[in-house]
């Protein structure tokens, strides 16, 4: 099912779902969109919990807690939109089943990037069959906008009918549907992409930490260059874009304290050029910075 958003999807579904005396349980290092619809979902007199990031022996202790016949609903991020990390997701489902508690995963950053034919994390673990609603952007990998979320028909058909975000809210466009259709296509024609992706990523993370910055390794798109200071942060973030190098800056509280980045990523149409780029002008500023030798 579609939503004009891959927030207001998280939003429509989680706040739908997750109602009095259900349960939400999300990563605390979550997307905002999964936060928010956990608050409105506690709006709406559900409860609403958290674990610590990715530690699923946490995620058992919190379970461990909760009313045993209440409905239970864990949400994850699928790569961790900030540091690129995929979710333990063998041993989250492990955890769940034992607890009775459903899976949705916000996928925003692994389709198109990790799984066979880039069809996201939990094709990439194995657990189509396990996991019971994806949710994802239109907005990363297929340049367009809109989100979407799929399950079991008789839970997309109880979010068709109660959801307020789809019901009160406009429809993706046409021309946004058909931009998604067609970079679909593209993707399934040339699944050679997605291994460019990851091959660009990794030539980053390698030159990088070649060049003497400190990366947080991964496997996906996401390559986080920690700068540290804030200061610093947007002098580096500056003389990148002076340089003509376009990045996002993390700063916190997006980040903790002293962890702001560079949170670069990839693309599969990246050249070599591009890269070699990139890695010169990181290395230039560094230097001037004083963030490598
Ligand atoms: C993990 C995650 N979920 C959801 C979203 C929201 O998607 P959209 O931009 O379509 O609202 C984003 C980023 O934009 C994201 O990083």
């Amino acid at each position: 099912m579609l939503f004009s958003t891959g927030y207001q999807t998280s939003l429509g579904t989680i706040s739908t779902l997750v109602t009095k005396g259900e349960y939400v349980i999300s990563d605390k290092e979550n997307h905002a969109c999964i936060v928010n619809g956990c608050v409105l979902a506690k709006g709406g007199f559900a409860e609403f919990v958290r674990f610590k990031h990715n530690d699923m022996d946490d995620l058992d202790k919190v379970l461990s807690g909760l009313p045993t016949k209440a409905a239970k609903l864990i949400v994850s991020d699928g790569v961790f939109s900030v540091t690129g990390e995929l979710v333990n997701l063998p041993k989250m489902n492990e955890v769940a089943k034992k607890y009775g508690a459903r899976i949705l995963i916000d996928d925003a950053h692994g389709i198109g990037v990790v799984g066979n034919g880039g069809r996201g994390t939990v094709s990439n673990f194995d657990l189509e069959s396990e996991v019971d609603l994806v949710m994802g952007t239109f907005s990363k990998t297929f340049a367009s906008l809109g989100g979407f979320v799929a399950g079991k028909e008789r839970v997309i058909n109880y979010l068709k009918h109660l959801s307020p975000a789809i019901i009160f809210s406009a429809s993706p466009t046409p021309a946004s549907c058909a931009a998604t259709l067609k970079a679909l296509d593209i993707l399934e024609e040339h699944p050679e992409l997605v291994n460019n992706l990851i091959k660009n990523a990794d030539k980053m993370r390698k030159g990088f930490a070649e060049l003497g910055f400190k990366i947080i390794p991964n496997k996906t798109a996401i390559v986080p260059v920690i700068v540290g200071d804030v200061d610093k942060a947007f002098v580096f973030w500056r003389k990148l874009f002076d340089n003509g190098i376009f990045v996002n800056t993390f700063i916190p509280p997006g980040v903790p304290p002293n962890m702001s980045m560079m949170r670069t990523s990839y693309m599969a149409t990246h050249e070599d050029s591009h890269l070699n780029k990139i890695l010169e002008v990181f290395s230039k500023v560094g230097k001037e910075l004083g963030l490598i030798s």
